[in-house]
């Protein structure tokens, strides 16, 4: 089975005390993962090596950050670089979200570069895609996500597109409380799969996983993560509130 994971974007939210005890709060419980389970928490920057060290021998449970540089040192004020992340530790990183193409002008081709460096230094890119609301109504949500991917992953080898994570994030439904219906994520999840299976073959589709994101909450989690070709979610504003996102986990795929 594929990975199914479960994955909190923090975005730029709650203070390092907040952010430490809701890792407490979380991972106090109990969970019962199946070998391809996984939790991911995408924290701040400042706040990844308090987050690594909580998580030091915790199976299944992995911190990530929410962006990285695509240039490996140097004169980039403000910028983290994988091999930072490296030194800390970090196994993944979260690349493209909308929130980085829109108000920092993240292109596809710049997140393939993103994308390359991430994978030289064996980081997972959890690897988010997905169309504003002008393309849903216009109807060409299909072709506009698939060319996300053929412009920042399919310049990969199989053996380097096996090592990424998709998020498809509606932006329509990113924190506006309006979730794709499970059938909408089912249907561009499925075709987005089937644009894989054409340039890499069926095996390669059929090993990656898509998480879906977009207004995830307790209550729906279940039912979105149920659909065949959903293997998890990207939780946002519902990963910040503990009971919340223990639901979401739970609501794993077995
Ligand atoms: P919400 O869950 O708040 O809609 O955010 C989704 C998201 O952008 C996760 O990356």
């Amino acid at each position: 089975m594929r990975k199914q994971i479960a994955a909190a974007n923090w975005k730029m939210n709650l203070t390092l005390q907040q952010g430490e005890q809701l890792l407490d709060d979380i991972l106090s419980k109990h969970y019962q993962f199946t070998s391809h389970q996984q939790v991911v928490f995408a924290v701040p920057s400042p706040y990844l090596a308090a987050a690594q060290a909580k998580v030091k021998g915790v199976q299944h449970v992995f911190i990530a950050a929410q962006n990285c540089y695509n240039k490996k040192s140097g004169a980039y004020t403000g910028e983290v670089s994988v091999e930072m992340l490296t030194s800390l530790g970090i196994e993944c990183v979260v690349l493209g979200h909308s929130e980085r193409r829109e108000y920092f002008a993240e292109s596809n081709k710049f997140l393939a570069d993103k994308v390359d460096i991430a994978l030289e230094y064996r980081i997972t890119p959890i690897f988010c895609c997905g169309e504003p609301l002008s393309i849903r109504e216009a109807g060409t949500q299909n072709e506009y996500v698939a060319k996300q991917l053929e412009e920042s992953l399919f310049h990969l080898d199989e053996a380097s597109i096996l090592k990424v994570v998709i998020a498809y994030e509606p932006i329509w439904a990113i924190g506006t409380g309006k979730t794709a219906t499970s059938a909408q994520a089912q249907e561009i999840q499925a075709y987005l799969r089937e644009v894989i299976a054409s340039k890499y073959g069926q095996h390669v589709a059929d090993s990656i996983s898509i998480l879906y994101g977009g207004s995830v909450k307790a209550s729906n989690a279940k039912e979105i993560f149920s659909q065949p070709d959903v293997d998890g979610g990207l939780v946002g504003g519902a990963s910040l509130i503990a009971t919340e996102f223990e639901a979401i986990i739970n609501a794993l795929k077995q």
